[in-house]
């Protein structure tokens, strides 16, 4: 018997955690995560959660209110360790236990961060989301993974482009000596729909341009649709400037933003792309049907 290979026939995005709850009665905190629901043509389906926000509370709440069923999850994604993303993952074992969680290998490393003199010990995974990875079906992969038709992990983001501003006064240590973390556990998703790609990033220390170049090589197409944060927030103008025009280069066509994009970010993005700009918020959805 021929196996035929199942065609996406929908996809479903909603933003379960974010700094703003928009018009809605949901909660909001400081992190991100998002819920992918993948429709096929031959009736199945497959959901991947991505990031898990900082509490776990917002996510559960969240997921409530907007009644997503957290246990129809087929697959917990980590965009990278910092702990708004990760922090939420003790929540989820009690109805995620035994699942496959997909990250890179430098997502246990830690993360210091240098602010005003301060130097914070470890902006990585904390320690009871440590603790929870145990409970999960581990991958750690550095390459691209497809995860289902269609959509896959992107693996570690080889940067074309400077990211400097997107890992500024990030730390880690190695053998004893602490030196400049260039955040390679950085990652993402990316859906290919039709001639298009939509990315899902948590917060592109890679570089949202080499993320860009990164999903369209691994799709094999132009032309991207990019979700989540862009960490602009702390760029100077120039900067910010510089690196929407990369992205308009790489052929991204369309943003859903919000999470460390930052006020000046977004605002460049809307004076380039203007109706394609998009701010996103807890209980935000992007529906693609076809
Ligand atoms: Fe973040
Ligand atoms: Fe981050």
């Amino acid at each position: 018997m021929k196996h035929v290979r199942a065609a996406l026939s929908s996809v479903e995005i909603t933003i379960l955690v974010e700094e703003c709850a928009g018009f809605t009665e949901l909660l909001a905190e400081h992190g991100f995560s998002a819920l992918v629901s993948l429709n096929y043509d031959n009736e199945e389906a497959y959901r991947i959660i991505i990031d898990t926000g900082r509490t776990g509370r917002t996510l559960l709440e969240n997921a409530r209110a907007l009644r997503v069923e957290l246990k129809d999850v087929d697959v917990v994604v980590l965009s990278h360790r910092h702990y708004d993303h990760t922090g939420g993952l003790p929540k989820l074992v009690d109805v995620l236990k035994g699942k496959p969680l997909i990250a890179h290998p430098a997502i246990t490393r830690p993360c210091l961060r240098v602010s005003r003199g301060f130097t914070k010990l470890d902006v990585g995974l904390p320690l009871e989301a440590r603790k929870a990875l145990d409970e999960f079906n581990v991958v750690m992969v550095r390459e691209p993974l497809e995860l289902a038709p269609g959509a896959w992990f992107l693996g570690e983001i080889e940067r074309f482009y400077d990211n400097s501003y997107a890992v500024k006064d990030f730390r880690t240590v190695v053998n004893g000596k602490v030196v400049e973390e260039p955040m390679h556990d950085d990652s993402g998703l990316v859906i290919k729909i039709e001639d298009k790609a939509v990315v899902l990033a948590g917060c592109s220390h890679s570089g949202i341009p080499n993320i860009a170049r990164h999903a369209k090589r691994v799709t094999k197409v132009d032309k991207l649709v990019i979700i989540g944060g862009l960490h602009l927030i702390a760029a100077e103008d120039g900067v910010v400037e510089g690196v929407v025009d990369q992205m308009l280069s790489e052929g991204v066509e369309e943003v859903h933003v919000g999470h460390c994009t930052g006020l000046r970010g977004e605002v460049k993005l809307l004076e380039k792309l203007k109706g394609r700009m998009n701010k996103i918020h807890s209980g935000y959805k992007l529906e693609i049907r076809w």
